[in-house]
């Protein structure tokens, strides 16, 4: 089975004790699990990886990404301003959607602007977990294509 990976960045494991109104109330084993089980409906299988720390994300990608077919990744405020998780995105040579719970355009002005999209072949934004869900049906027509 093909692998999908389902990656997190900071804060993000305290998803259900974050400000309910922007992520949702759901923890972040919730959301994997409601992925993991729409991914193997489409078969994949998912690997997940949360980090509070910019280089264990990108130790992550760099040794996961070449045994994977696709990436879904929130990288929480990591998305305003690391020019590294952009590059090791692109260095992943694989599609990748960017999921945000919120939505970023209407929050402050400095979330408005994600670094790490052009690295990705679709951003979803403001809808909270069901967004993921949309993540892992745009990663499979990209990849049945
Ligand atoms: C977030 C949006 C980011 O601006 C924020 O720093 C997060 C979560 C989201 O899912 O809406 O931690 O990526």
């Amino acid at each position: 089975m093909s692998a999908i990976l389902l990656i997190h960045g900071p804060n993000l494991n305290r998803l259900g004790a974050r400000d309910n109104k922007h992520y949702g109330e759901r923890s972040l084993s919730d959301i994997e699990a409601g992925v993991r089980e729409s991914a193997k409906k489409l078969g994949y299988d998912i690997k997940t990886f949360q980090s509070n720390h910019e280089g264990a994300l990108i130790d992550f990608l760099q040794k996961e990404a070449p045994k994977a077919s696709g990436i879904i990744i929130n990288p929480g405020a990591l998305t305003h301003y690391s020019y590294a998780l952009h590059d090791a995105l692109v260095d992943s040579r694989l599609p990748c959607v960017e999921v945000h719970l919120s939505d970023i355009g209407s929050r402050e002005p400095w979330r408005r602007n994600s670094v790490t999209a052009p690295a990705c072949i679709s951003q979803i934004s403001g809808k909270k977990e069901s967004g993921y869900l949309e993540a892992v049906e745009i990663l499979h027509k990209h990849l049945v294509k």
